[in-house]
């Protein structure tokens, strides 16, 4: 089998929400006294937490204790972030070098621009310019921590969940509200939902919520309050945002952490939540600050102390590279077992409260259901809160990726084969909680349900001149050959970054799936909305052997289900690689949705609420980008265009940078910093605005909210989505119809209306591009193009 080099280049490029080490899972939090300290022996806000925390981890210690995540009041720990004093000359620094970091950011000139009825402006590099004005001008900070959540606030403002810096000092606690877990529940699914306290729902899914409604929180409108709350997370949409809020069911089923972002912020709201109930009682919870086990508080008495031990470089605990996110759930991280290297036998998976599964992956990103009832019966349900299916066979340990890509692909040809000889008629594919995976499981779940369709998925980089230099270095390295001489030194026949990427742009197509004539065709730049980007690049996906519809799999069975009988659930989450499948289902299938849940309005709703890039660079790879591009040009060009390289451009400016990784929070095994862009924006077809989808309004064709049966149980969720599309079922007033959804657009009936769909072709009408007749390049004529846009670049 040949490589997926470029499909999978998504293993660190595109596609994933990204996940904070150290996340706290909301039922981490128990509510248990915290001890009284005998004696006061400290003054200092940051000397006292030091002494519960003390005081905490001598009791953890003792045998028998019950391991508890150590936490003290949210306000100790506020006062102590409060009298951190400001590092002004490291902290202009760290500004300046994520200025260099975040020219891969694609979006940044509509940031700024702004988008009418969806984003006021936000101008990141603006206000970046203003804080290192206010951090020199001494007077608007008082501690480290303000200036430290201006950057990390204003990164997560864009909404965009693969852009992200997590500085040391904002991840040291995490603010929570033990007990205090709301969810948004809706009496019929379609009218308006009311928020209770989680506690307050049934055991089971035919039970009813008792409880009673909470109306004000802190004294406010408790639903605009928690849209408040709900502000500070990296999701574009309102609806989306409002939904983090909440225990996310899809997820929670998986056992990681989920939505209930309020529960796990690094935002202090205040030392207490107050929640006034419709029965006109009050529950008052104490807010905390969690500290995840990795911070060691023995040596802090004050501010300064606390900047000594937690700010100075991350410090990574040995046991760090075999527990991934115990830090804040275990109070000995190393106790944890690591599954994947376990050699003892696996439980067969399932996800929590689901039923029965005609098939499951490992992962349990990926499980197929049948439906069972009269109505129901000929329903088949594939179920995907994420699409990186990581494999943990041990045949695979080379490329953990790449297997789950195999396994699952085989596990879904078969389930649809089987649906179909089942005589199963509808698929619901059931999205909520997706935050995106790998390319290829994007581009192959769509060509397994449209085999007949070439996958659009055009993009664009932003261009500038450190992307530039290091594409029109790859290419010079292509010209290079093998570099059997070692002349290049550094390791270029690299399936992710390297002369088998799509980083070098004879390994690319154009918008027409042709190769690019010369490298000026593929690099641009072009100017759109006032910025300059690379054209409009679509991946050669006949290059990868294995995905459905091309080379070993060329003969694809038919298409197992008509467009009509395909309805997608989304719950906002959605971004990334499910944003890239979302689209091509939408707009090349046709293919109808329907959201559940957001804020209580009879309105229409998004389904995708997270980043809609189609693909996320690490910090860590921009820096081994720049890096290779200085170390290949001193090979190749000579000690004298490496200087000027390293001193004249941001390529060195990424390349020396040192605060960002010195103020990072720890990073996971492998890396070196928590921080990343997002580099592609993801085009639709034909629009002639060349707007980024991040920025283009789209509406499902049928919202719902949970009731406590389709919350506790997502079979009842199922029935009432197959009941709208299909049967009798209602949607919420004033949900269907926009114009902005697919089903308006097409003037196909959707939702509302019942009876028999009119008919609607397989495919989408785009004509089937054979690929492969195109010439073969004139390498060396290419490269010697590419190599004299180099050298020009350099002269200016
Ligand atoms: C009012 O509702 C809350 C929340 O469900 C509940 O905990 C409390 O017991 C109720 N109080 C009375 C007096 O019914
Ligand atoms: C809750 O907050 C409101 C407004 O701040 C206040 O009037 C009320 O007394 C509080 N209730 C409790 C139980 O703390
Ligand atoms: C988000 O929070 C900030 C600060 O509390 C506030 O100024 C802003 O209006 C909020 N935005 C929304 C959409 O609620
Ligand atoms: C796409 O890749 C395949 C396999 O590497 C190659 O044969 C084909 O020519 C490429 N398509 C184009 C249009 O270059
Ligand atoms: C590159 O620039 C940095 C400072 O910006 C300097 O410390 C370093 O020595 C330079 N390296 C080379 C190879 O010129």
């Amino acid at each position: 089998m040949r490589s997926f080099s470029h499909l999978v280049l998504a293993a660190s490029a595109a596609a994933q929400v990204y996940e904070p080490p150290f996340a706290l899972h909301p039922g981490d939090i128990v509510d248990h006294p915290l001890p009284t300290l005998s004696k006061r022996k400290a003054f200092s806000p940051c000397g006292e937490v030091a002494e519960l925390w003390a005081a905490q981890k001598a009791q953890l210690s003792k045998p028998g204790a019950t391991p508890a995540p150590i936490r003290v009041p949210a306000q100790r720990a506020y006062d102590c972030l409060m009298t951190v004093p400001v590092d002004v000359e490291g902290d202009l620094k760290e500004v300046e070098e994520l200025e260099s970091y975040i020219q891969y950011q694609s979006t940044l000139s509509w940031l700024k621009s702004g988008v009418k009825d969806q984003l006021d402006p936000h101008d990141i590099m603006g206000i970046f310019g203003s804080l290192k004005s206010a951090i020199k001008g001494k007077k608007d900070f008082i501690s480290d921590y303000q200036v430290q959540l201006t950057i990390r606030a204003t990164l997560d403002a864009a909404g965009d969940f693969h852009l992200h810096y997590i500085p040391d000092i904002t991840n040291i606690f995490q603010f929570a509200r033990p007990n205090g877990e709301l969810v948004s529940i809706s009496e019929d699914g379609v009218s308006l939902p009311k928020l209770y306290l989680a506690s307050d729902l049934p055991k089971d899914a035919n039970g009813k919520i008792t409880g009673s409604e909470i109306t004000k929180i802190n004294g406010k409108i408790a639903t605009e309050a928690i849209q408040e709350w709900s502000n500070h997370t990296r999701y574009h949409d309102a609806d989306a945002r409002y939904n983090t809020i909440f225990p996310n069911p899809a997820l929670s089923a998986l056992g990681t952490p989920n939505g209930g972002l309020s529960y796990s912020h690094y935002v202090y709201a205040g030392p207490s939540t107050n929640y006034t109930f419709a029965n006109n009682s009050g529950k008052t919870i104490e807010n905390v600050a969690v500290i995840p086990a990795i911070y060691d508080f023995s040596k802090v008495t004050d501010g300064v102390s606390f900047f000594k031990a937690f700010c100075n470089g991350p410090t990574r605990p040995s046991t760090l590279s075999s527990a991934k996110r115990s830090g804040s759930s275990n109070a000995s991280p190393s106790s944890k077992p690591n599954t994947v290297a376990s050699a003892t036998p696996r439980p067969s998976p399932a996800l929590l409260g689901y039923p029965k599964p005609e098939f499951i992956h490992d992962s349990k990103v990926v499980s197929g259901y049948y439906m069972s009832g009269n109505e129901y019966k000929d329903v088949a349900v594939l179920v995907l809160p994420g699409f990186a299916p990581t494999s943990v066979s041990p045949s695979w340990t080379q490329n953990i990726n790449t297997g789950g890509f195999v396994e699952t692909q085989g596990l879904v040809r078969k389930f649809f084969a089987d649906a179909v000889k089942q005589n199963k008629k509808k698929l619901v594919i059931d999205l909520r909680g997706n935050g995106g995976g790998t390319i290829d499981m994007g581009f192959e779940l769509f060509k397994q349900l449209f085999p007949a369709i070439e996958p659009y998925g055009a993009a664009r980089y932003r261009a500038h001149d450190a992307f530039h230099y290091y594409s029109a270095l790859v290419a010079d390295v292509a010209l290079e050959g093998d570099d059997k001489d070692g002349k290049v030194g550094v390791k270029w026949d690299d399936a992710d970054y390297g002369i088998q990427s799509t980083f070098l742009w004879s390994n690319i197509l154009d918008e027409n799936l042709k190769p690019y004539k010369a490298y000026r065709d593929y690099y641009g730049p072009e100017t759109i909305n006032g910025d300059t980007f690379t054209s409009q690049r679509r991946y050669n996906v006949s290059s990868v052997d294995s995905l459905t519809g091309y080379n070993e799999f060329k003969n694809a069975p038919a298409q197992p289900f008509k467009p009509e009988d395909i309805v997608i659930l989304q719950d906002g989450f959605c971004g990334s690689t499910c944003a890239i499948f979302s689209e091509l289902m939408r707009e090349q299938g046709k293919v109808q949705s329907i959201a559940i849940g957001g804020r209580p309005r009879n309105a229409a709703m998004q389904g995708i609420g997270g980043s809609k890039g189609s693909q996320v660079l690490t910090f860590d790879v921009l820096h081994d980008f720049a890096e290779r591009t200085i170390k290949v040009a001193e090979a190749l060009d000579g000690a004298a265009v490496a200087k000027r390289l390293n001193e004249t451009t941001n390529v060195g400016k990424i390349y020396n940078a040192k605060q960002i990784f010195k103020r990072t929070t720890i990073p996971g095994a492998g890396k070196s910093i928590v921080g990343g862009v997002n580099s592609l924006n993801n085009q639709r077809q034909g629009d002639t605005t060349e707007t980024p989808l991040e920025f283009i309004y789209e509406a499902t064709d049928c919202r719902l909210f949970y009731t406590t049966a389709s919350y506790l149980d997502p079979v009842n969720l199922w029935k009432m989505a197959i009941d709208s599309r299909w049967g009798k079922g209602k949607c919420v007033p004033g949900s269907t119809g926009h114009k902005t959804a697919i089903s308006t657009l097409e003037n196909k009936s959707g939702f509302g209306s019942k009876g028999t769909n009119s008919q609607q072709s397989n495919a989408d009408g785009t004509p089937f591009q054979t690929t492969g007749a195109a010439p073969s390049m004139g390498v060396s004529a290419a490269m010697m193009v590419v190599a004299g846009a180099f050298a020009m670049v350099m002269a200016l």
